[in-house]
């Protein structure tokens, strides 16, 4: 079992929803994190959270899909923080709607962050793992990236793009002894799918962030090896 306490983990997206809950889990395992998303105020709550139990917590406020503020702001993180072991690509956004209804706006920011925010902030901290000759890197798809729907196209496409950046980049670095998970949730109670009213967020019949972090965690303890010869892709679909 792979011992995760003292490691550096960078969640993006993890001032609420998913990446908050992942962040929670880190830090009870001893990870030191660092948090990204654009509201600042919803990091410094979760900061605080992470501090209380006993770990180093930074955050810093960027845009994914900017990749200019992304190298600028993961380089004064590795100043300030330290370089990274494991990195969480799960900063993401949704919204539906048909073909012709949504506005290409909306359709371009869908792609921008999902899938380029999850190219832009890999590429900045890939040659720090590569330098390690050791790391995880977990990404976070959906159902919604095996199958589409009548109102997903955006959606679909940008989760649909990183299974297929993340199963390539699993295949590149494996000789560097990193690994690369692609994660499929179907609907888990999130700020994000209750706002959508994708879920009433009942606990008896929908995954919690808590229970999709708890899978982060285990996944991250099982053996490196068998891990890195593995496809790495699962679903918490039923
Ligand atoms: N919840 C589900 O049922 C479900 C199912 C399958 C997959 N997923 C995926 O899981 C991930 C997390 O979703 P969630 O349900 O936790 O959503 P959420 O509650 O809306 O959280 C999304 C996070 O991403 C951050 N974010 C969004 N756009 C960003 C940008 N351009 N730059 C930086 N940060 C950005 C948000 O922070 P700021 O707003 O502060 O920027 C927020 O912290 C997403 O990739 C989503 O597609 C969710």
């Amino acid at each position: 079992m792979e011992n995760l306490k003292g490691k550096n983990a960078l969640v993006t997206g993890g001032g609420r929803g998913l990446g908050k809950a992942t962040a929670l889990a880190f830090a009870k395992e001893g990870i030191n994190v660092a948090i990204t998303g654009r509201n600042e105020q919803l990091l410094k709550e979760t900061i605080s959270e992470l501090r209380a139990l006993g770990v180093q917590a930074t955050y810093a406020v960027f845009d994914v899909a900017n990749f200019d503020a992304v190298t600028t702001a993961i380089a004064k993180l590795n100043t300030d923080f330290g370089t990274f072991d494991i990195l969480v690509n799960n900063a993401g956004v949704a919204a539906f709607g048909s073909v012709l209804d949504m506005d290409p706006k909306t359709w371009k920011d869908i792609i921008e962050t999902n899938l380029l925010g999850t190219y832009y902030v890999t590429k900045a901290i890939l040659p720090q793992l590569i330098e390690k000759n050791e790391g995880d890197i977990i990404n976070v798809s959906s159902t919604a990236g095996l199958n589409g729907a009548g109102t997903t196209s955006a959606y679909s496409a940008s989760k649909f793009g990183v299974i297929g950046f993340s199963d390539s980049l699993m295949r590149e670095v494996r000789k560097n002894n990193i690994r690369v998970c692609t994660l499929m949730p179907s609907t888990i109670a999130s700020d994000m799918s209750k706002e959508l009213k994708l879920t009433d967020g009942n606990p008896e019949t929908v995954l919690q962030p808590e229970d999709f972090a708890e899978l982060i965690v285990a996944n991250l303890k099982l053996p490196r090896r068998a891990m890195l010869k593995s496809a790495s892709l699962w679903s918490t679909n039923p």
